[in-house]
């Protein structure tokens, strides 16, 4: 079912630095020696999009986790329909302004625990929710009083103390996942990009020819939580040094994934609440575009590149089209949790690739295991 052979690449900042430059930049991890993602022997390359899940919100009340149990029944339906070959985490995984636990960890293992029970491979990256601070609810103020809450189970390994009211930050929660997760293809980018944590490049190898890469997948973190919501300019300059480095001709395809709609998705929605158009292609415009608080350029580098096809970001969780922007696709994908706002039917947006000739199709995939929206985005 899924289709791993060989080993992996994780491009850090260590792999091109030192191809490239010689090696001076510090590493963080050593390079992976995972198995490869490759495209299967049928040429094709599956991956599911999970966004805006929002676990560990409410965690106090009985409805908190209800939700997180609806959450993965949600991840659990779209995993068993479509049965991907890699699943990406687009953000927002989890409400840690709302966490009263000491580790944030908890919940982020629950959501990846669906995919990691079907022995899928991941790879994360971070929303605004992930990492911000508590805030105490104005009722615990009030005649109520401060309710019980609901403090990590014993079995589960804490360093801090019992209950501790406080974010996790971003560079824990990648370190705790990757260090013990085999199948977390997650890393944390270069250390120069801090506070942003979740950028980093994974390759997908073709099926049959040996080492060459089909695509490149492109994770950058847009911010928020412990720091504005933006693509910063050292993440610009990263891209663009990391794509000319990796893919000097552009002859390799580049899909890009963040957590934050850039302001270009406002230039190019539908009105909201209208109908959805070609060449847009969707089935939920519920609300305006809720962009990041500054574009500082990755987009103009995106529509000069050749090889960039599509972007997909979450954080709307009412809205769910892909548009064309210029010559790039700039893609929602869909509410999958039902943490968050908005109660609109859940779903995950699903991208499938293929190899010869490359092309890139999506859907949405719903809860209720009906698939609508259909889109080529390249072919
Ligand atoms: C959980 O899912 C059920 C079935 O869809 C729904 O009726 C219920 O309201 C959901 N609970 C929460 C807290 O979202
Ligand atoms: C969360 O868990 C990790 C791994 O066990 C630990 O290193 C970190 O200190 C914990 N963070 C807090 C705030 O307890």
């Amino acid at each position: 079912m899924v289709k791993l052979f060989g080993y992996l690449f994780i491009i850090t900042s260590f792999f091109s630095f030192a191809l490239c430059l010689g090696g001076e930049e510090s590493v963080l991890r050593q390079p992976n020696e995972k198995a490869p993602l490759r495209f299967s022997a049928d040429s094709t390359f599956k991956i599911t999009l999970f966004a805006d899940l929002h676990y560990g919100e409410a965690a106090w009340l009985d409805w908190g986790p209800e939700q997180d149990r609806n959450s993965s029944r949600v991840l659990s339906a779209v995993l068993d329909s479509e049965i991907p070959d890699f699943v990406i985490y687009l953000g927002d995984v989890i409400t840690a302004n709302n966490l009263p636990v000491p580790n944030a960890s908890m919940y982020w293992d629950q959501a990846i625990s669906p995919t990691r029970n079907r022995g899928i491979p991941w790879a994360t990256l971070f929303g605004n929710h992930d990492d911000a601070q508590f805030e105490w609810p104005p009722e615990w103020f009030s005649a109520s009083g401060i309710p019980q809450v609901s403090c990590p189970p014993a079995d589960f390994s804490f360093s801090g103390e019992e209950c501790y009211f406080g974010g996790t930050p971003r560079v824990e929660l990648m370190k705790m996942e990757i260090e013990k997760n085999k199948l977390s293809y997650s890393a944390s980018g270069p250390k120069e990009l801090w506070p942003s944590v979740s950028n980093y490049i994974l390759r997908v190898l073709s099926a049959k020819d040996g080492a060459s890469p089909v695509v490149f997948l492109y994770f950058l973190d847009s911010g928020g939580g412990s720091y504005p919501e933006v693509i910063s300019r050292a993440q610009v300059d990263w891209f663009n040094h990391k794509s000319k480095a990796i893919n000097p001709d552009e002859s390799v395809p580049e899909v890009i994934f963040w957590h934050i709609p850039s302001t270009a998705y406002e230039k190019i929605a539908p009105r909201p609440r209208s109908a959805i158009q070609r060449p847009c292609v969707g089935s939920l415009n519920e609300e305006s575009v809720a962009p990041q608080e500054a574009e500082w350029g990755i987009i103009d580098i995106f529509t000069k590149r050749s090889s960039a096809k599509a972007l997909f970001v979450g954080h709307n969780h009412g809205l769910d089209w892909c548009c064309p922007y210029e010559k790039l696709w700039l893609c929602f994908a869909r509410h999958s949790g039902y943490g968050g706002y908005g109660t609109w039917p859940r779903g995950a947006r699903i991208i499938e690739m293929t190899e010869h000739p490359f092309s890139l199709k999506s859907w949405i995939r719903m809860e209720d295991n009906t698939v609508h929206s259909e889109v080529t985005l390249s072919s």
